[in-house]
């Protein structure tokens, strides 16, 4: 694959001055997606080697998703030096949260933003050393994006199977339910540009609307089943019916939608025929971390010796 085709993103500029993302290419999509399962088992292994404590799905993910979505943006790029901008992403994203987390926006000079600039910049530099990549400021984004909000889905997934009796549930249906009861990226904004008529009220233009996931996700109108299962976890409710999922915007909707659509969903079906194969038990009760996003923390599970998949 050619260094052209990395990111293959920066295509243009919204009519707010965004740079617009390409969404990935199947080519993308099918590295990232190959890389995740290796590197899940991976994963597993090193920590039945290192550990006997329980699985920590914050941490467990951390390594699959950094390095799938890394080979993903960056395809041309030989494995070592990806997992290297892998693992500067991870640093960033680590010194990002208590940035974001914060109350009050910290001073430039404080020691969170200073240590934020430095991650930041440590990346840049590192994507910024290979010739021919889309601008590094633009590249950081979209790999942050891409590993931070599908660590927090695939715990999130992994959290709603371990709670989840039934077998033989569809690993895409338990994906789409996880994106519906607690979708990662919970709420996206956007800035009218012109008058516009939203639910019977007349909104002026450079308005800011906010869009909820989360909520919409819970709404009768887009998700089949009576009103009082919609708080329930029920992957079935996907299986023959016509209501196709995603109409509460998981992934957004319009020029800025989600580029890494179709990575998030490849790792996340891999993640839950994982999850669903293996009898996952949660070892203590799950709260939702709602600084930055949500995430789900602690999220930490064993696997229930009654099955005994491969890892
Ligand atoms: C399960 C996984 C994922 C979920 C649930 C998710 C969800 C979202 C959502 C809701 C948005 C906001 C869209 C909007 O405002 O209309 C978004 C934006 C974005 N996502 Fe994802 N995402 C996932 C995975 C990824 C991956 C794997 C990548 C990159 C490889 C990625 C890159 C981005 C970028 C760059 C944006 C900003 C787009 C823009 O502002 O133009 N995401 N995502």
């Amino acid at each position: 694959m050619s260094r052209s085709s990395d990111l293959s993103g920066s295509t243009g500029e919204s009519r707010s001055g965004h740079t617009i993302f390409a969404p990935l290419s199947p080519d993308q999509v099918s590295t990232g997606a190959a890389v995740f399962g290796e590197e899940w088992r991976a994963a597993l292994a090193d920590h039945v080697r290192t550990s006997g404590d329980p699985y920590d799905a914050m941490l467990l993910l951390r390594r699959p998703v950094a390095r799938s979505t890394t080979a993903a943006v960056l395809p041309g790029l030989p494995a070592a030096q990806r997992n290297a901008i892998g693992d500067l992403t991870l640093a960033w994203i680590d010194a990002l949260g208590p940035v974001i987390a914060a109350r009050r926006p910290p001073a430039r000079w404080s020691r969170l933003r200073r240590r934020e600039t430095l991650a930041r910049r440590a990346l840049e530099d590192a994507l910024r050393a290979v010739p021919g990549l889309a601008p590094p400021g633009q590249l950081a984004t979209m790999l942050a994006a891409g590993i931070q909000v599908p660590i927090a889905a695939g715990a999130f997934l992994l959290a709603w199977i371990a709670q989840h009796d039934s077998v033989d549930v569809d690993p895409a249906d338990a994906v789409w339910e996880t994106l519906r009861l607690t979708p990662p990226t919970w709420i996206t904004a956007r800035i009218t540009t012109r008058e516009v008529e939203l639910a019977g009220t007349t909104i002026p233009p450079g308005r800011v609307v906010f869009v909820s996931p989360l909520l919409l996700g819970r709404s009768s109108d887009l998700v089949p089943g009576e009103t009082e299962t919609l708080p329930r976890f029920d992957p079935d409710r996907w299986r023959d019916h016509a209501q196709r999922p995603g109409a509460w915007l998981p992934f957004g909707a319009g020029p800025h939608s989600c580029p890494g659509r179709s990575l998030g969903m490849a790792q996340l079906i891999t993640l839950a025929q994982w999850g669903l194969a293996h009898g996952i038990t949660l070892s203590e009760e799950v709260s939702i971390d709602q600084s930055r996003g949500i995430f789900p923390a602690p999220c930490r599970f064993t696997l229930a010796p009654r099955r005994e998949a491969p890892l």
